[in-house]
């Protein structure tokens, strides 16, 4: 491996003689040190390679920090180098799917070397890759007119998808909205989709650096989200978007896309490799009629003859002022909305505060209920998608 190949990758280097590295191997990457504690819990949002120098450490506390990294769910690929290495210490590391270990004397060509072997071993992702892609699922949920919810349905169905789920198929809730996506802020994670990486790496892109871009939110749900970045959809090509998508779908059982309002280069391809489109409106007539437009745009665009559905949102008993009823809904849209989801302000609110799914929080809200139903239905529903996007 030349050093150039871990340009803009996440190095953790536990022990500081390591940082010598900078200048020969590691040269181009992002540099983290830190100690043995560090290993606790460490997945491949933390970094995407560490190395350890088991020199700097008593044999005690090293045999401690490799058993930390055992009990990691997936830990990135780990090198391991020191001089007369204790053979326990080996074979423990070495019971990681991604591990090697180097024994004093080497070379910074050992060192590239063990690092290009390392980095070339896909990431056991925690989800079992699909037939193909071919038996993946993927909806896409967008909203109508600005704050219809399409953020909170988009969440509340990923969420329901994972409880029906056999433990081992994970969800994948991806934020379209580069620029401004709600989604970590909704679910109190930290977005760890890096633009400027993905933005490179169209032609790269594989089930590895996925993951090194994912959020987990549960033992189920993944996210992939990004900062803000006001220049986010200037910055990332249409290519490097469909192949994100492309790389998911095959990773993931499910795939829940909260797509932007506004049409961008990739859309319609986006929207055109999933399985059912839900458009979300609420009730007042100037959304309604956004929403049969939008409907209707996207159909006759995309051009694979699926049609958007639409869902209803925030339905209150009709107590004040004129808002339509379903029935006069269903006739400013010209058609039978898919499904309604009652208000619940409080719900929604406790829950974007607490950070999490209404259903974690507020699990007997009519939110969580009316959500059910819908999941239920379209998960019944035969595969309606035609393309996928790539
Ligand atoms: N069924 C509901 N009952 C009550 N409040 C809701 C409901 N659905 C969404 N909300 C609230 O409406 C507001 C807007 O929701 P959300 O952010 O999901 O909309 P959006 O369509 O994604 O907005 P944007 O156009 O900014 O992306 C939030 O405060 C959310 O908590
Ligand atoms: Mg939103």
């Amino acid at each position: 491996m030349s050093s150039s190949s871990l340009q803009g990758r996440r190095v953790l280097i536990i022990g500081p003689s390591l940082q010598a590295l900078a200048q020969g191997p590691l040269e181009g990457a992002h540099l983290e040190v830190g100690s043995l504690e560090r290993l606790l819990g460490v997945g491949a949002a933390d970094a995407d390679l560490i190395i350890i120098d088991a020199d700097a450490w008593a044999a005690q506390a090293m045999a401690a920090g490799v058993q930390a990294l055992t009990l990691c769910p997936s830990p990135p690929p780990i090198l391991l180098v020191g001089a007369h290495l204790p053979t326990s210490l080996v074979r423990s590391l070495l019971r990681l799917e991604r591990a090697d270990v180097l024994d004093a004397p080497y070379t910074p060509e050992h060192i590239s070397t063990a690092i290009a072997g390392l980095m070339a071993q896909q990431a056991p992702l925690a989800i079992a890759p699909t037939q193909g892609g071919s038996t993946s699922r993927c909806w896409a949920v967008v909203g109508a007119v600005g704050g219809s919810g399409a953020t909170t349905l988009a969440i509340e169905i990923a969420n329901q998808l994972c409880d029906r789920q056999d433990p081992n198929n994970r969800v994948c809730l991806i934020d379209l909205n580069l620029a401004d996506g709600a989604t970590a802020a909704y679910l109190g994670s930290s977005p760890t989709m890096r633009l400027h990486e993905l933005a490179s790496a169209a032609e790269r892109l594989d089930a590895s650096m996925l993951h090194a871009f994912i959020t987990p939110v549960t033992k189920q749900l993944d996210l992939l989200a990004a900062s803000r970045d006001p220049t986010a959809f200037d910055l990332v090509p249409r290519d490097a978007i469909l192949r994100l998508l492309e790389i998911a779908c095959e990773s993931y059982a499910w795939v829940i896309l909260d797509m932007p309002r506004h049409r961008h280069s990739w859309s319609l391809e986006a929207l055109a490799g999933c399985d059912e489109v839900l458009v979300v409106s609420e009730l007042t007539v100037p959304a309604l009629l956004a929403a049969r437009s939008l409907s209707d745009e996207i159909e006759r665009d995309m051009g694979t003859g699926n049609k958007p559905r639409i869902l209803l949102n925030r339905l209150a008993a009709r107590m004040f002022g004129p808002a339509p009823s379903m029935a006069e809904a269903e006739r400013a849209l010209q058609r039978k909305a898919e499904g309604g989801i009652s208000s619940d302000w409080e719900a929604a609110a406790a829950s974007v505060n607490l950070g999490g799914p209404i259903a974690t929080h507020r699990p007997k809200s009519k939110i969580v209920k009316d959500v059910q139903v819908l999941v239920d239905r379209l998960v019944a529903e035969p595969l309606r998608r035609t393309t996928r996007a790539a």
